[in-house]
C-alpha cells in the first residue's frame, strides 16, 4: 500500500566527476535491489543538470536537496522550484535539520517551500525530528507534532497525498548512534497518528522514511518496523555498496 523509498543525501559531498561515480556504481548494482523499492539519489545543484537523464533511465529517482522559498526575482545564489522542474528533477527535500540550524528555515519558511515545490510538481521528501536536548526532555512527540502542524497539516489533501515525510532525529544524524527500531517505530507511528487528525486514513499511504546513521547494518530491522517506510541515508549513501546494500535490507 505504501512506497518503499531509499533515498542518498549527498549533503556538500562529491566533486562532479566523484559523483559522477558514484552514480555509475549505484546504476550497476541497481539490478539486486527488490524491484518494488524505490531508489532516489539527492546530489548537489551542480550535478542535477546532467545526472538527471542517466538516473531516469534507470529508474532512479532524483531530488535536489533544498529550493528557494521564493518563486523567482532578486534572490542571488537562490535556486527555485521552477529551475529544479525545467532540468526534470523529480523530489526535493525540504527542512533537512541542517538546513533549519545553520540557515535559520522556520517552519514558516518551510510551509512556503513546501508549497512552492508542489506548485511545480516537485515530491517534497520533508524532514523534521528532534535535537538531542529534546529528546531527553521527553519532548520528542511535541517537536515533531508542531514541525507537522505547521506545515504538512496546512496543505490541501490533494497536496498532502503527495507529500514524503522523513523523521531524522538530530541526535543521530552523522554521530553513528542509529535511533533503535523501538524509538524510531514509536515516533514514525506517533507521525502518523498526528497525519491522520488531518487527513483521515490517507495517512496510510504516506510513506514515512528514518535518517540518521541509517547503514547495511541497522537497516534490516529498521526497514521490519511497520511505520518506516524506507530511509533517508547520508554517509552510506556516498559508497554505492553501501547504498544499494540499505536498498537491499527489505
Ligand atoms: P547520516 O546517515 O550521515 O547520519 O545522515 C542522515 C541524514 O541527515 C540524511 O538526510
Amino acid at each position: 500500500m505504501r512506497n518503499k523509498i531509499v533515498a542518498g543525501n549527498w549533503k556538500m559531498n562529491t566533486t562532479y566527476d566523484e559523483g559522477e561515480n558514484l552514480i555509475k556504481g549505484i546504476i550497476e548494482k541497481k539490478s539486486t535491489v527488490k524491484s518494488d523499492v524505490t531508489l532516489i539519489v539527492a546530489p548537489p545543484f551542480t550535478h542535477l543538470c546532467c545526472f538527471a537523464e542517466p538516473l531516469q533511465k534507470a529508474g532512479v529517482g532524483i531530488s535536489a536537496q533544498n529550493c528557494a522559498n521564493h518563486e523567482k526575482g532578486a534572490y542571488t545564489g537562490e535556486i527555485s522550484a521552477a529551475m529544479l522542474a525545467s532540468i526534470d528533477v523529480q523530489y526535493c527535500i525540504i527542512g533537512h535539520s541542517e538546513r533549519r540550524e545553520y540557515y535559520g528555515e522556520t517552519n514558516d519558511i518551510l510551509l512556503e517551500k513546501v508549497k512552492l515545490a508542489l506548485k511545480y510538481n516537485l515530491t517534497p521528501i520533508f524532514c523534521i525530528g528532534e535535537k538531542l536536548s529534546e529528546r531527553e526532555a521527553g519532548k520528542q512527540f511535541e517537536v515533531v507534532k508542531t514541525q507537522l502542524q505547521t506545515v504538512v497539516s496546512q496543505l490541501s489533501a490533494v497536496d498532502f497525498a503527495k507529500i514524503i515525510i522523513a523523521y531524522e532525529p538530530v541526535w543521530a544524524i552523522g554521530t553513528g548512534k542509529t535511533a533503535t527500531s523501538a524509538q524510531a517505530q514509536e515516533v514514525h507511528a506517533y507521525i502518523r497518528t498526528v497525519l491522520k487528525e488531518t487527513f483521515g486514513a490517507a495517512a496510510d499511504n504516506t510513506s514515512i522514511l528514518y535518517g540518521g546513521s541509517c547503514n547495511p547494518a541497522t537497516a534490516p530491522e529498521l526497514f521490519s518496523q511497520p511505520d518506516i517506510d524506507g530511509g533517508l541515508i547520508g554517509g552510506a549513501s556516498l559508497k554505492a555498496d553501501d547504498f544499494i546494500a540499505v536498498a537491499s535490507a527489505f
